[in-house]
């Protein structure tokens, strides 16, 4: 088994939308601002729902898609930075709602937006040592919980979600690269444990946004090194959805279609954990994408922590 294939995805979003008029009624700032340095139009939030329930839908979905016998499940993992619970984790919830049988190892992991790219390569050490068995690996965040709706430079950025995927190992191409850099200031990307006051996203916009932009550059380039292919051998790549404006300086550096960068920050916003899952199940149901071909995930957030990962569909 050299990588992991994606046998399906399923994504979860809250019903409430707010729109940007209606950041606009709680922050100072407008539509136009917000459409224009970051792309966003509108994100989900919870009311009824929350991350856990999130997470089961989505896993629900995908598992349901994927026809697998639940007795084949090895793992659940939960990426997620806005947990309810410390424990039990997110992970064992879902075990349970999805009916899973106890022989399941479940845990959350906390990467923050990097989570899920992190993820595949865990997925992919687990099923190495499991093989024939499936993970399903989830990114969900209820990451309005930790939103401080006074800042209107962070609070506008966010928005609710899930997506999950059920992975099995393959022979397939897989290439994955990985950094943390703990040692950097807590001023770009920081919040407090859930539960001490004032528990808010701090964030350093500036600071992230040029972070962002050389660290997908680094994780794209470090995996087509890695399998010895130009960028133009890959059929998409998938960026975490931050802002727009981000992905635009990463398509910059490279001579291909803009085609090949999806995005869908519009109608999300940064889901953090959960925006390349959702991406990639956007892409699934659209029937963009087929077995054999080649897709970049790449990620980056809070640590500061980034990561790729060349998938074969
Ligand atoms: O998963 C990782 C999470 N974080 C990120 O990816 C964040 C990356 N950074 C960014 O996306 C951008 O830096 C922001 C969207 C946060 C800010 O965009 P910017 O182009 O860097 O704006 P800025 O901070 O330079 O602010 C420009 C102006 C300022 O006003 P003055 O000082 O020029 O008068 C801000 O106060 O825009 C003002 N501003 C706003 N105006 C209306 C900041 N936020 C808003 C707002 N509405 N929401």
């Amino acid at each position: 088994m050299k990588g992991i294939h994606i046998l399906a995805t399923g994504r979860a979003v809250p019903k409430h939308i707010v729109t940007n008029d209606d950041m606009a009624e709680i922050v100072d700032t407008n539509d136009e601002w917000i459409r224009e340095r970051t792309g966003i139009t509108s994100r989900y939030k919870c009311e009824d729902e929350t991350c856990t329930s999130l997470a089961i839908e989505a896993a629900s979905k995908a598992l349901k898609r994927s026809g697998i016998d639940k007795k084949s499940v090895y793992a659940v993992i939960v990426a997620t930075t806005t947990a309810e619970t410390a424990f039990p984790s997110t992970a064992c919830m879902v075990q349970k709602a999805l009916g899973l049988p106890d022989e399941v190892m479940a845990f959350d992991m906390s990467a923050a937006c990097t989570g899920f790219v992190y993820g595949l390569n865990v997925c992919r050490g687990l099923l190495m040592t499991e093989p024939g068995k499936r993970i399903i690996l989830v990114g969900s965040e209820q990451i309005s919980r930790i939103i401080d709706y006074t800042d209107r430079q962070s609070c506008i950025l966010f928005g609710d979600g899930a997506g999950a995927a059920v992975i099995e190992g393959s022979n397939d191409e897989f290439y994955h690269r990985a950094w943390s850099d703990g040692d950097s200031d807590m001023e770009a990307l920081y919040c407090k444990g859930i539960g001490h006051d004032g528990a808010h996203l701090m964030m350093n916009g500036k600071k992230v946004f040029r972070f962002a932009v050389g660290a997908m550059q680094q994780g794209i380039d470090g995996v087509l090194e890695d399998a010895g292919l130009s960028i133009g051998d890959v059929d998409f790549i998938v960026c975490h959805q931050a802002n727009l404006r981000i992905i635009r300086n990463v398509m910059k550096k490279y001579d291909v279609p803009q085609e090949k960068f999806y995005v869908n920050i519009d109608r999300y916003a940064n889901t953090s954990a959960a925006s390349i899952i959702i991406a990639l199940d956007e892409m699934f149901e659209k029937g963009m994408l087929h077995r054999g071909m080649k897709v970049i995930c790449v990620g980056f957030g809070a640590g500061l922590t980034w990561s790729s990962a060349l998938l074969t569909i």
